[in-house]
C-alpha cells in the first residue's frame, strides 16, 4: 500500500470511529435534561391540533382534499393532524432545501422530494411545523400555484411573525410564538429532539457545547439566535 492510500484508509476509519462515537452519545443522551422550559405542553398541542381538525373539516366538507407536509419537521404535526380530520382526504410529502447566505434574501428553495401526483383542480393545504422568514413556504406556494390547484392553503402549527421577512398568507396558525429556536414535536436542533411529545426551549449550553464539540458539525445548523434553515447543502427541514 502506498503512503497516500494508507493516509487515506486511516482518515476514513477516525472519520467512522468519531461518527460512531456520536451516534452513541446521542444514544444515551437523555434529551429532556436538555430542555430549559417547556414552551407548549402536550396536552396544549393536542387540543389545538383537534380544533384545527374540526376548521378544516368545516372548510373542506365535500371537497376534494390533499394534504401536503413538507418534510421532516411537520411529520408529526401531519400525523395527528390527519386524525383529528374525519373528512376523507388523501396525503402526499415534499422536501426542501435551502441555498446558502448569499442567496438567502432571495429565499431560492431547491425540491429535494417533489409530489407523487399532479394537483390541478385539487384542493390542497400545505401542512407545515413552523414558519420563521416566511422563505420556504413563499416558493413553495408560488411553485404549486403555477400548477393550477383548485386552491391552495396553509396551517402550520406555529409562526414566528417577528421573524417574517417576505409576506405570507397563512390560513391557520396553531400558535404564535416569540423569537426562540424551539425543539420538540417534529422539530430538531441538529437532527434530534423530534420525539419529544411538547416544544421546548433548549438551553444555551446545548449550542455551546455543539459548537465547540468538534469540526464535523453540519455548519448549516441553524444557531439558536439566529435560527435559519438556510443551508449550503441539500438537507431537509
Ligand atoms: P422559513 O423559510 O424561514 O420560514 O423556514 C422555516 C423552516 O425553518 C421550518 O420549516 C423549520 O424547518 C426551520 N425552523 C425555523 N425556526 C425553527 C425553530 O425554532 N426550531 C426548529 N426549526 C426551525
Ligand atoms: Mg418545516
Amino acid at each position: 500500500m502506498s503512503n497516500q492510500v494508507q493516509e487515506q484508509s486511516s482518515e476514513q476509519s477516525r472519520a467512522e470511529k468519531e461518527a460512531r462515537t456520536e451516534r452513541e452519545n446521542h444514544a444515551t443522551r437523555s434529551l429532556i435534561d436538555d430542555v430549559a422550559r417547556i414552551l407548549i405542553d402536550a396536552e396544549a398541542i393536542q387540543e389545538r391540533v383537534k380544533e384545527l381538525g374540526r376548521y378544516i373539516d368545516e372548510m373542506y366538507a365535500g371537497k376534494d382534499l390533499l394534504l401536503i407536509s413538507v418534510l421532516k419537521g411537520s411529520v408529526i404535526f401531519m400525523a395527528d393532524l390527519l386524525r383529528a380530520i374525519s373528512i376523507p382526504h388523501e396525503i402526499d410529502f415534499m422536501a426542501t432545501s435551502s441555498y446558502g447566505a448569499s442567496t438567502e434574501s432571495s429565499g431560492v428553495v431547491r425540491i429535494i422530494k417533489d409530489l407523487n401526483q399532479p394537483i390541478e383542480g385539487r384542493h390542497v393545504l400545505i401542512v407545515e411545523d413552523i414558519i420563521d422568514s416566511g422563505h420556504t413556504l413563499s416558493y413553495l406556494t408560488r411553485i404549486l400555484e403555477a400548477r393550477n390547484p383548485a386552491s391552495l392553503r396553509i396551517v402550520t402549527l406555529l409562526d414566528k411573525p417577528e421573524r417574517r421577512e417576505v409576506e405570507l398568507d397563512v390560513d391557520w396558525v396553531g400558535f404564535s410564538i416569540p423569537n426562540e429556536f424551539v425543539i420538540g414535536y417534529g422539530l430538531d436542533y441538529n437532527e434530534l429532539y423530534r420525539n419529544l411529545p411538547f416544544i421546548g426551549v433548549l438551553k444555551p449550553e446545548v449550542y455551546t457545547e455543539t459548537q465547540e464539540e468538534s469540526c464535523h458539525q453540519p455548519k448549516e445548523k441553524p444557531s439558536p439566535e439566529q435560527p435559519s434553515p438556510e443551508s449550503s447543502e441539500p438537507a431537509s427541514e
